[in-house]
């Protein structure tokens, strides 16, 4: 592993990327990012009305632009919006991230672990209605995706934050 490692991490809602990337982040003495946040500094309001009030082009706009500013100043641990792979663009930013030495990972899981972590609350809007329906069609559409842009997949279905950490240090 080299002495400052780059990694970005991929994933439907409720794969954990925040708290993992907080875990690495805290493993490696690094900073920790987070596009969410960045995209509600600029809008200056939560991900939730941006969608109810600018409409899901306006999200993936501000997204797009918050996800291609991070990976050009962020030297740490970055977590991505599980729709951010989504964009044409990102995922040619990750391949030239990812040609520069930096590591994206995917973090894969199932229903049933990521169901208790997203919940049932207003915070997701693509969610909303039937969630774990939702859920699960989001999924099956992007996994494709989350593989073709991450070097690395890590299962994180019954294991720890922590434990997720590990196995992705193990895995540079
Ligand atoms: C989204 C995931 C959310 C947030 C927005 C859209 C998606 O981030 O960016 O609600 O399209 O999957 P998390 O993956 O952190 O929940």
């Amino acid at each position: 592993m080299s002495a400052r490692p780059r990694v970005v991490l991929v994933g439907p809602p409720g794969s954990g990327k925040s708290t993992v990337a907080h875990a690495l982040a805290g493993r490696w003495h690094l900073a920790q990012r987070d596009t969410d946040t960045d995209v509600e500094a600029v809008a200056g309001k939560p991900v939730a009305d941006i969608f109810l009030e600018d409409g899901e082009p306006r999200f993936r706009e501000l997204e797009h632009e918050a996800v291609r500013v991070a990976l050009v100043e962020h030297d740490g641990v970055l977590a991505l919006g599980g729709g951010a792979v989504l964009h044409a663009a990102t995922q040619d930013a990750l391949a030239e991230y990812r040609a520069g030495g930096g590591v994206v990972v995917f973090l894969d899981v199932s229903l049933k672990h990521a169901a208790p972590r997203v919940g049932f609350n207003q915070s997701r809007p693509l969610l909303l209605g039937n969630p774990r329906a939702r859920w699960q069609a989001l999924m099956t559409e992007r996994r494709p995706v989350y593989e073709r842009v991450a070097s690395v997949v890590v299962s994180t279905d019954g294991i720890t934050p922590a434990q997720v950490a590990e196995r992705i240090e193990h895995a540079l």
